[in-house]
């Protein structure tokens, strides 16, 4: 019989991506989400959706895991993302779940940065629970250019905060989605694996090539500097997780090994060529 699985963070990019990657495989999923009236999308997809907050009491959240067999944890985007994710992997514990998969980032282990200290709890906890987990280690998304879409269109340029020579590795979300599903479905040979998912190594400047390409017209990348990306991306998100993105950066401007370290883990988890940044705005192009 199919595995029961389900999915807690369903509505941001990984989670809705991934269950609609195992509703398409006519996978046994259900959603786990705070709000399931926001997550229509999900239900129109095939997908079974439950009210399900990583933020529950431990024995609450244990009490609707127990129903399941394998659990992805996406962990969240919040402030708090160190202590929800904790208690979801406790309650997943006391649930018995037979697997868990939960997400990651490439610096998981550097305590110089914060979504170091946020991650190295998550994935020492994890570690040792006694549980068959997961890690998948996720760099920054192809998908984030999404968040340039208006500057192409009407600029036909793109910014960040570094150097357009600097080449740093990126992940599809739907090759995210596609690596987490297939190790949902059959976690046999994923067991106590930590994969760090990549589908490109480029630089901004080679990627305003790849766009220009697909585009059809002249895509420039300009650097605007941090304080600049700043004030930027402060219109979408909260200042901790501004900055964090901007020690992402610093990262990638020093070339550490955790922001150029192109993996096969995909290839090898999917059987599938990653999709690159030419690939990712081909399939995209009308939107910008
Ligand atoms: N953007 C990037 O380049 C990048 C790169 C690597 C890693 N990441 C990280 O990867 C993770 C997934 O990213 P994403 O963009 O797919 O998702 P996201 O929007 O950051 O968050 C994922 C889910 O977290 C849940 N959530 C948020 N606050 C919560 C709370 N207080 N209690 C319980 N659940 C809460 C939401 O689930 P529901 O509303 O469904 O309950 C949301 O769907 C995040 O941690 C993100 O920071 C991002």
């Amino acid at each position: 019989m199919a595995p029961k699985i389900i999915v807690l963070g369903s509505t941001g990019y990984i989670g809705s991506a991934t269950v609609k990657t195992l509703a398409q495989q006519k996978a046994n999923i259900t959603a786990g989400v705070r709000d399931p009236s926001k997550a229509q999308e999900l239900v129109n997809a095939g997908a079974k959706v439950i009210k399900a907050d990583m933020g529950l009491k431990q024995t609450e959240l244990a009490s609707i895991l127990a129903n399941y067999d394998h659990l992805y944890v996406v962990t969240p985007g919040h402030i708090d993302r160190t202590n929800l994710t904790l208690n979801a992997i406790k309650a997943a514990k006391q649930a018995n779940i037979k697997y868990i998969l939960v997400v990651s980032i490439p610096p998981a282990d550097n305590l110089n940065i914060l979504f170091g200290r946020q991650f190295t709890p998550i994935e020492k906890e994890l570690k040792s629970s006694g549980l068959t987990y997961g890690l998948l280690r996720l760099p920054m998304f192809v998908d984030n250019i999404w968040g340039n879409a208006e500057a192409i269109k009407t600029q036909n340029t793109f910014y960040g905060p570094i150097d357009g020579s600097k080449k740093f590795v990126t992940v599809a979300v739907q090759d995210a989605a596609l690596a987490a599903a297939v190790i949902l479905q059959n976690p046999t040979n994923h067991a106590n694996k930590t994969y760090t998912l990549t589908s490109d190594f480029s630089s901004s400047d080679e990627q305003a090539q790849f766009y220009t390409q697909a585009l059809g017209r002249t895509i420039k990348y300009v650097s605007g500097g941090y304080e600049a990306t700043k004030q930027a991306l402060l219109k979408f998100m909260p200042e901790w997780q501004v900055d964090g993105i901007l020690e992402l950066y610093k990262l990638v401007e020093n070339q550490d090994a955790s922001q150029t370290t192109f993996t096969n883990d995909f290839k090898k988890i999917t059987g599938q060529e990653p999709t690159t940044h030419a690939k990712w705005m081909q399939q995209f192009s009308k939107a910008f």
